[in-house]
Protein backbone atom coordinates (compact mmCIF):
# COMPACT_ATOMS: atom_id res chain seq x y z
CA UNK A 1 0.00 0.00 0.00
CA UNK A 2 0.92 3.19 -0.89
CA UNK A 3 0.58 6.17 1.92
CA UNK A 4 -1.17 7.85 -0.41
CA UNK A 5 -3.39 11.08 0.55
CA UNK A 6 -6.71 11.20 0.22
CA UNK A 7 -6.58 7.51 -0.27
CA UNK A 8 -9.57 5.56 1.05
CA UNK A 9 -8.16 3.25 3.79
CA UNK A 10 -11.53 1.26 3.51
CA UNK A 11 -10.90 0.03 -0.11
CA UNK A 12 -9.13 -3.02 2.06
CA UNK A 13 -12.12 -4.60 2.31
CA UNK A 14 -12.75 -4.27 -1.87
CA UNK A 15 -9.60 -5.96 -2.37
CA UNK A 16 -10.33 -9.05 0.16
CA UNK A 17 -13.57 -9.51 -1.93
CA UNK A 18 -12.54 -9.30 -5.26
CA UNK A 19 -10.00 -11.11 -4.26
CA UNK A 20 -12.20 -14.01 -3.31
CA UNK A 21 -14.13 -14.05 -6.69
CA UNK A 22 -10.81 -15.43 -8.08
CA UNK A 23 -10.61 -17.58 -5.38
CA UNK A 24 -8.17 -16.42 -3.33
CA UNK A 25 -8.58 -16.33 0.15
CA UNK A 26 -6.80 -13.88 3.43
CA UNK A 27 -4.24 -16.18 5.02
CA UNK A 28 -3.84 -13.48 7.61
CA UNK A 29 -6.46 -13.36 10.42
CA UNK A 30 -9.06 -10.39 10.56
CA UNK A 31 -9.70 -9.92 14.22
CA UNK A 32 -7.22 -9.95 16.82
CA UNK A 33 -8.49 -12.88 18.72
CA UNK A 34 -7.73 -14.99 15.64
CA UNK A 35 -4.34 -13.15 15.21
CA UNK A 36 -3.13 -14.05 19.13
CA UNK A 37 -4.29 -17.63 18.48
CA UNK A 38 -2.38 -17.71 15.62
CA UNK A 39 0.67 -16.60 17.20
CA UNK A 40 0.89 -18.76 19.78
CA UNK A 41 1.40 -21.11 17.58
CA UNK A 42 4.00 -19.12 15.70
CA UNK A 43 6.19 -17.72 18.53
CA UNK A 44 8.83 -19.80 20.77
CA UNK A 45 7.23 -20.05 24.12
CA UNK A 46 9.99 -17.54 25.61
CA UNK A 47 9.23 -14.85 23.46
CA UNK A 48 5.33 -15.24 23.60
CA UNK A 49 5.14 -15.00 27.22
CA UNK A 50 7.39 -12.01 27.38
CA UNK A 51 5.05 -10.75 24.41
CA UNK A 52 1.73 -11.48 25.71
CA UNK A 53 2.33 -11.41 29.92
CA UNK A 54 1.43 -8.60 31.92
CA UNK A 55 2.22 -7.50 35.29
CA UNK A 56 0.50 -9.52 38.40
CA UNK A 57 -2.64 -11.30 37.16
CA UNK A 58 -2.58 -8.83 34.09
CA UNK A 59 -5.67 -7.08 35.49
CA UNK A 60 -4.63 -3.73 33.86
CA UNK A 61 -4.03 -5.43 30.80
CA UNK A 62 -7.49 -7.16 30.18
CA UNK A 63 -8.96 -3.42 31.65
CA UNK A 64 -6.96 -1.02 28.80
CA UNK A 65 -8.81 -3.61 26.40
CA UNK A 66 -12.17 -4.05 28.55
CA UNK A 67 -12.32 0.15 29.17
CA UNK A 68 -13.19 0.30 24.96
CA UNK A 69 -16.57 -1.56 25.49
CA UNK A 70 -17.81 1.23 27.63
CA UNK A 71 -17.72 4.06 24.83
CA UNK A 72 -19.98 4.21 21.85
CA UNK A 73 -20.22 6.35 18.91
CA UNK A 74 -23.12 8.41 18.07
CA UNK A 75 -23.93 7.90 14.83
CA UNK A 76 -24.44 10.75 12.64
CA UNK A 77 -26.79 10.36 9.49
CA UNK A 78 -27.01 12.18 5.65
CA UNK A 79 -23.55 13.50 6.01
CA UNK A 80 -22.14 12.43 2.98
CA UNK A 81 -18.92 10.84 4.34
CA UNK A 82 -17.93 9.63 1.10
CA UNK A 83 -14.58 10.22 1.49
CA UNK A 84 -13.00 10.32 5.13
CA UNK A 85 -9.71 12.51 6.23
CA UNK A 86 -7.64 10.59 8.17
CA UNK A 87 -4.62 12.78 8.20
CA UNK A 88 -3.21 14.15 11.00
CA UNK A 89 -0.31 16.91 11.43
CA UNK A 90 2.55 15.93 14.20
CA UNK A 91 5.64 17.94 15.00
CA UNK A 92 5.06 19.56 11.21
CA UNK A 93 4.76 16.11 10.10
CA UNK A 94 1.82 15.79 8.08
CA UNK A 95 1.01 11.64 8.33
CA UNK A 96 -1.72 9.40 5.84
CA UNK A 97 -3.03 8.50 9.42
CA UNK A 98 -3.11 9.03 13.09
CA UNK A 99 -1.91 5.17 13.71
CA UNK A 100 2.11 4.86 15.09
CA UNK A 101 3.43 1.67 16.11
CA UNK A 102 4.27 1.88 19.21
CA UNK A 103 7.60 1.26 20.34
CA UNK A 104 8.08 -2.82 21.83
CA UNK A 105 11.28 -4.26 22.71
CA UNK A 106 12.19 -8.14 21.22
CA UNK A 107 9.95 -6.95 18.05
CA UNK A 108 13.13 -7.86 16.77
CA UNK A 109 12.57 -11.82 18.01
CA UNK A 110 8.89 -11.97 16.99
CA UNK A 111 10.33 -12.51 13.62
CA UNK A 112 10.99 -15.66 12.27
CA UNK A 113 14.29 -14.85 10.83
CA UNK A 114 15.53 -12.65 14.46
CA UNK A 115 15.21 -9.48 12.27
CA UNK A 116 11.85 -8.05 13.35
CA UNK A 117 13.11 -4.31 13.87
CA UNK A 118 13.78 -4.13 10.22
CA UNK A 119 11.14 -5.84 9.28
CA UNK A 120 8.50 -3.23 11.22
CA UNK A 121 10.66 -0.12 9.85
CA UNK A 122 10.03 -1.68 6.18
CA UNK A 123 5.74 -2.02 6.96
CA UNK A 124 6.27 1.05 7.97
CA UNK A 125 7.84 2.66 5.16
CA UNK A 126 5.10 0.67 2.60
CA UNK A 127 1.88 1.98 5.10
CA UNK A 128 3.37 5.47 6.13
CA UNK A 129 2.56 4.15 9.60
CA UNK A 130 5.52 5.61 12.06
CA UNK A 131 7.24 3.21 13.66
CA UNK A 132 8.83 4.51 17.36
CA UNK A 133 12.04 2.27 17.46
CA UNK A 134 12.56 1.00 20.79
CA UNK A 135 16.47 1.12 22.43
CA UNK A 136 15.82 -2.66 22.40
CA UNK A 137 16.71 -4.07 18.76
CA UNK A 138 18.13 -6.90 17.79
CA UNK A 139 19.85 -4.66 14.85
CA UNK A 140 21.12 -1.03 15.58
CA UNK A 141 19.08 1.70 14.93
CA UNK A 142 21.01 3.12 12.53
CA UNK A 143 20.03 0.05 10.27
CA UNK A 144 16.30 0.26 11.24
CA UNK A 145 16.19 3.82 10.35
CA UNK A 146 17.38 3.00 6.97
CA UNK A 147 14.72 0.93 6.15
CA UNK A 148 11.55 3.55 6.99
CA UNK A 149 11.69 4.85 3.27
CA UNK A 150 9.78 8.49 3.75
CA UNK A 151 7.90 7.07 6.08
CA UNK A 152 9.32 9.23 10.10
CA UNK A 153 10.41 7.52 12.49
CA UNK A 154 10.76 7.80 16.25
CA UNK A 155 13.39 7.06 18.95
CA UNK A 156 12.44 5.84 22.00
CA UNK A 157 14.64 6.29 24.88
CA UNK A 158 15.40 4.29 28.24
CA UNK A 159 17.46 6.60 29.40
CA UNK A 160 20.55 5.42 31.09
CA UNK A 161 22.41 6.03 34.23
CA UNK A 162 25.32 7.22 32.50
CA UNK A 163 24.07 10.58 30.66
CA UNK A 164 27.28 10.16 28.23
CA UNK A 165 25.25 7.11 26.92
CA UNK A 166 22.06 8.66 26.68
CA UNK A 167 23.49 11.66 24.76
CA UNK A 168 25.35 9.24 22.89
CA UNK A 169 22.18 7.61 21.72
CA UNK A 170 20.19 10.71 21.12
CA UNK A 171 22.71 12.19 19.14
CA UNK A 172 23.16 9.05 16.77
CA UNK A 173 18.93 8.68 16.61
CA UNK A 174 18.78 12.51 15.61
CA UNK A 175 21.94 11.93 13.03
CA UNK A 176 19.92 8.70 11.40
CA UNK A 177 17.10 10.68 10.91
CA UNK A 178 14.60 10.10 13.54
CA UNK A 179 12.07 12.76 13.92
CA UNK A 180 11.26 12.88 17.62
CA UNK A 181 12.69 11.15 21.01
CA UNK A 182 10.27 9.32 23.24
CA UNK A 183 11.21 9.42 26.47
CA UNK A 184 9.92 6.26 28.36
CA UNK A 185 8.91 7.10 32.08
CA UNK A 186 7.78 4.12 33.29
CA UNK A 187 10.15 1.30 32.86
CA UNK A 188 12.92 2.36 35.19
CA UNK A 189 12.37 -0.80 36.80
CA UNK A 190 10.74 -3.93 35.13
CA UNK A 191 6.93 -4.66 36.64
CA UNK A 192 6.32 -7.87 38.62
CA UNK A 193 5.55 -10.32 35.66
CA UNK A 194 4.73 -13.88 36.65
CA UNK A 195 4.71 -15.62 33.22
CA UNK A 196 8.21 -14.34 32.60
CA UNK A 197 9.62 -15.18 36.15
CA UNK A 198 7.73 -18.32 36.08
CA UNK A 199 10.40 -19.51 33.60
CA UNK A 200 13.27 -16.94 34.92
CA UNK A 201 12.98 -15.55 31.31
CA UNK A 202 14.18 -12.13 30.56
CA UNK A 203 15.66 -11.69 27.09
CA UNK A 204 18.18 -8.94 27.39
CA UNK A 205 19.55 -10.83 30.40
CA UNK A 206 19.98 -13.78 27.75
CA UNK A 207 21.60 -11.19 25.51
CA UNK A 208 19.01 -10.29 23.48
CA UNK A 209 18.26 -6.92 21.72
CA UNK A 210 20.80 -4.70 22.94
CA UNK A 211 22.45 -4.13 19.56
CA UNK A 212 21.84 -0.48 20.23
CA UNK A 213 24.23 -0.88 23.43
CA UNK A 214 26.73 -3.04 22.13
CA UNK A 215 27.46 -0.72 18.96
CA UNK A 216 27.69 1.98 20.91
CA UNK A 217 31.30 4.13 21.57
CA UNK A 218 30.24 5.26 24.91
CA UNK A 219 29.11 1.92 26.15
CA UNK A 220 31.84 0.12 24.34
CA UNK A 221 33.76 2.52 26.05
CA UNK A 222 32.86 0.95 29.63
CA UNK A 223 33.59 -2.81 28.88
CA UNK A 224 37.18 -4.24 29.42
CA UNK A 225 36.61 -6.28 26.14
CA UNK A 226 34.97 -5.60 23.36
CA UNK A 227 30.75 -7.11 23.58
CA UNK A 228 31.38 -10.39 21.68
CA UNK A 229 34.63 -11.12 23.11
CA UNK A 230 32.92 -11.29 26.85
CA UNK A 231 29.74 -10.82 26.14
CA UNK A 232 28.47 -11.82 29.28
CA UNK A 233 29.94 -8.45 30.60
CA UNK A 234 28.78 -6.63 28.51
CA UNK A 235 25.15 -7.95 29.51
CA UNK A 236 25.86 -7.36 33.26
CA UNK A 237 26.79 -3.50 32.61
CA UNK A 238 24.19 -2.94 30.38
CA UNK A 239 22.08 -4.49 33.48
CA UNK A 240 23.90 -1.72 35.19
CA UNK A 241 23.53 1.16 33.69
CA UNK A 242 20.18 -0.02 31.73
CA UNK A 243 17.81 2.96 33.17
CA UNK A 244 17.34 5.82 35.44
CA UNK A 245 14.82 7.06 38.04
CA UNK A 246 14.02 9.92 36.40
CA UNK A 247 12.55 12.94 38.15
CA UNK A 248 10.96 16.50 37.11
CA UNK A 249 14.61 17.64 37.83
CA UNK A 250 16.24 16.03 34.66
CA UNK A 251 13.85 17.15 32.16
CA UNK A 252 15.98 19.87 31.42
CA UNK A 253 19.06 17.94 30.78
CA UNK A 254 17.00 15.97 28.50
CA UNK A 255 15.64 18.76 26.81
CA UNK A 256 19.03 20.49 26.26
CA UNK A 257 19.95 16.98 24.60
CA UNK A 258 18.71 17.65 21.71
CA UNK A 259 16.33 19.97 19.04
CA UNK A 260 13.85 17.40 17.98
CA UNK A 261 10.58 17.10 19.19
CA UNK A 262 10.19 15.22 22.95
CA UNK A 263 7.85 13.45 23.59
CA UNK A 264 7.46 11.47 27.17
CA UNK A 265 5.75 8.34 27.42
CA UNK A 266 3.22 6.35 30.58
CA UNK A 267 1.91 9.88 31.65
CA UNK A 268 -1.72 9.41 33.00
CA UNK A 269 -2.10 12.11 35.69
CA UNK A 270 -2.96 15.53 34.80
CA UNK A 271 -0.52 17.42 36.60
CA UNK A 272 1.93 15.11 35.43
CA UNK A 273 1.04 16.61 32.12
CA UNK A 274 1.27 20.42 33.58
CA UNK A 275 4.84 19.33 34.75
CA UNK A 276 5.61 18.20 31.15
CA UNK A 277 4.21 21.00 28.79
CA UNK A 278 6.38 23.18 31.94
CA UNK A 279 9.13 21.24 31.41
CA UNK A 280 9.19 22.04 27.71
CA UNK A 281 7.60 18.32 26.37
CA UNK A 282 6.64 18.64 22.63
CA UNK A 283 3.95 15.78 23.56
CA UNK A 284 2.65 13.39 26.21
CA UNK A 285 1.84 9.59 25.41
CA UNK A 286 -0.60 8.59 27.69
CA UNK A 287 0.17 4.80 28.05
CA UNK A 288 0.16 2.31 30.94
CA UNK A 289 2.49 0.21 28.59
CA UNK A 290 0.00 -2.24 27.86
CA UNK A 291 -0.35 -3.11 31.65
CA UNK A 292 2.91 -4.46 31.47
CA UNK A 293 4.64 -2.16 34.58
CA UNK A 294 2.37 -1.69 37.31
CA UNK A 295 -0.71 -4.33 37.47
CA UNK A 296 -4.03 -3.09 39.37
CA UNK A 297 -4.06 0.64 38.06
CA UNK A 298 -6.73 2.69 35.77
CA UNK A 299 -7.17 1.54 32.33
CA UNK A 300 -5.52 3.74 30.01
CA UNK A 301 -8.19 5.02 28.00
CA UNK A 302 -9.73 5.88 31.48
CA UNK A 303 -7.13 8.41 32.05
CA UNK A 304 -7.32 10.04 28.30
CA UNK A 305 -9.70 12.55 28.79
CA UNK A 306 -7.99 13.60 31.76
CA UNK A 307 -4.81 13.55 29.95
CA UNK A 308 -6.30 15.64 27.10
CA UNK A 309 -8.21 17.92 28.97
CA UNK A 310 -4.45 19.04 30.73
CA UNK A 311 -2.87 18.83 27.13
CA UNK A 312 -4.82 21.84 26.29
CA UNK A 313 -3.58 21.52 22.62
CA UNK A 314 -0.55 19.71 23.28
CA UNK A 315 -0.31 16.65 21.14
CA UNK A 316 -1.34 13.44 23.26
CA UNK A 317 0.27 9.94 21.87
CA UNK A 318 -2.22 7.04 22.99
CA UNK A 319 -1.63 3.33 23.11
CA UNK A 320 -2.80 0.16 25.73
CA UNK A 321 -5.56 -1.76 24.89
CA UNK A 322 -5.88 -0.72 20.86
CA UNK A 323 -7.15 -4.15 19.47
CA UNK A 324 -9.79 -3.14 16.50
CA UNK A 325 -10.25 0.01 14.04
CA UNK A 326 -13.30 0.76 16.68
CA UNK A 327 -10.98 0.88 19.40
CA UNK A 328 -8.86 3.70 17.34
CA UNK A 329 -11.87 5.45 16.77
CA UNK A 330 -12.87 5.76 20.13
CA UNK A 331 -9.58 6.93 21.54
CA UNK A 332 -9.32 9.40 18.77
CA UNK A 333 -13.15 10.83 19.67
CA UNK A 334 -11.46 11.12 23.02
CA UNK A 335 -8.96 13.49 22.03
CA UNK A 336 -6.13 10.75 20.86
CA UNK A 337 -3.99 12.79 18.71
CA UNK A 338 -2.43 9.44 17.00
CA UNK A 339 -2.94 6.10 18.71
CA UNK A 340 -0.72 3.48 19.27
CA UNK A 341 -0.13 0.35 18.19
CA UNK A 342 1.26 -2.92 20.46
CA UNK A 343 0.88 -5.98 20.79
CA UNK A 344 -1.56 -6.77 17.51
CA UNK A 345 1.49 -5.86 15.40
CA UNK A 346 4.00 -8.12 17.00
CA UNK A 347 1.09 -11.12 16.19
CA UNK A 348 0.85 -9.97 12.84
CA UNK A 349 4.76 -9.91 12.50
CA UNK A 350 4.87 -13.76 13.64
CA UNK A 351 2.31 -14.78 11.74
CA UNK A 352 3.39 -13.27 8.47
CA UNK A 353 6.25 -11.17 8.63
CA UNK A 354 6.64 -7.53 7.20
CA UNK A 355 2.95 -8.56 5.46
CA UNK A 356 1.73 -9.76 8.39
CA UNK A 357 2.23 -6.14 10.19
CA UNK A 358 1.39 -4.47 6.51
CA UNK A 359 -1.98 -6.32 6.66
CA UNK A 360 -2.29 -5.57 10.52
CA UNK A 361 -2.01 -2.02 9.94
CA UNK A 362 -4.72 -1.92 7.14
CA UNK A 363 -7.32 -3.98 8.65
CA UNK A 364 -7.41 -1.26 11.62
CA UNK A 365 -7.03 1.69 9.24
CA UNK A 366 -10.27 0.14 6.85
CA UNK A 367 -12.19 -1.00 10.10
CA UNK A 368 -11.60 2.73 11.45
CA UNK A 369 -12.41 4.54 8.09
CA UNK A 370 -15.53 2.71 7.61
CA UNK A 371 -16.87 2.92 10.94
CA UNK A 372 -16.07 7.06 10.11
CA UNK A 373 -17.85 6.85 7.04
CA UNK A 374 -21.00 5.05 8.30
CA UNK A 375 -21.60 7.00 11.61
CA UNK A 376 -21.00 9.74 9.60
CA UNK A 377 -17.70 11.30 10.64
CA UNK A 378 -15.72 12.45 7.90
CA UNK A 379 -12.68 14.01 9.40
CA UNK A 380 -11.10 13.43 12.87
CA UNK A 381 -12.07 17.09 13.92
CA UNK A 382 -16.11 16.01 13.35
CA UNK A 383 -14.65 12.78 15.83
CA UNK A 384 -13.31 15.03 18.22
CA UNK A 385 -16.37 17.56 18.60
CA UNK A 386 -18.34 17.26 21.56
CA UNK A 387 -20.89 14.69 21.87
CA UNK A 388 -19.23 12.24 19.29
CA UNK A 389 -18.47 9.60 21.88
CA UNK A 390 -20.89 8.72 24.89
CA UNK A 391 -20.27 6.60 27.65
CA UNK A 392 -22.19 3.57 27.82
CA UNK A 393 -22.10 2.80 31.44
C1 LIG B 1 6.68 -7.21 24.21
C2 LIG B 1 6.57 -5.75 24.47
C3 LIG B 1 7.72 -4.99 24.55
C4 LIG B 1 7.63 -3.61 24.78
N1 LIG B 1 8.77 -2.87 24.77
C5 LIG B 1 8.70 -1.54 24.93
C6 LIG B 1 9.86 -0.74 24.82
O1 LIG B 1 10.93 -1.24 24.52
N2 LIG B 1 9.73 0.58 25.04
C7 LIG B 1 8.55 1.16 25.37
O2 LIG B 1 8.48 2.37 25.59
N3 LIG B 1 7.42 0.43 25.42
C8 LIG B 1 7.48 -0.90 25.21
N4 LIG B 1 6.33 -1.64 25.24
C9 LIG B 1 5.03 -0.98 25.47
C10 LIG B 1 4.40 -0.55 24.14
O3 LIG B 1 5.07 0.54 23.59
C11 LIG B 1 2.94 -0.14 24.35
O4 LIG B 1 2.87 0.82 25.38
C12 LIG B 1 2.05 -1.34 24.71
O5 LIG B 1 2.36 -2.44 23.91
C13 LIG B 1 0.57 -0.99 24.55
O6 LIG B 1 -0.22 -2.03 25.01
P1 LIG B 1 -0.95 -3.08 24.02
O7 LIG B 1 0.12 -3.70 23.20
O8 LIG B 1 -1.58 -4.09 24.95
O9 LIG B 1 -1.94 -2.31 23.23
C14 LIG B 1 6.38 -3.02 24.97
C15 LIG B 1 5.22 -3.78 24.85
C16 LIG B 1 5.29 -5.13 24.60
C17 LIG B 1 4.03 -5.93 24.44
Amino acid sequence: MDPVFGAQFGDYQNEIYLGGLSGVLPTMPMVFADLEERARAAMPPSVLSYVAGGAGDEFTQRANVAAFERWGLVPRMMVGAARRDLSVDLFGLRLPSPLFLAPVGVIGLCAQDGHGDLATARAAARTGVPMVASTLTVDPLEQVAGELGDTPGFFQLYTPTDRALAESLVHRAEAAGFKGIVVTLDTWVTGWRPRDLATANFPQLRGHCLANYTSDPVFRARLAKPPQEDPQAAVLEWAQIFAKALTWDDLPWLRSLTDLPIILKGICHPEDVRRAKDGGADAVYCSNHGGRQANGGLAALDALPGVVEAADGLPVLFDSGVRSGADVVKALALGATAVGVGRPYAYGLAVGGEDGIVHVLRTLLAEADLIMAVDGYPALADLRAPGAVRRTT
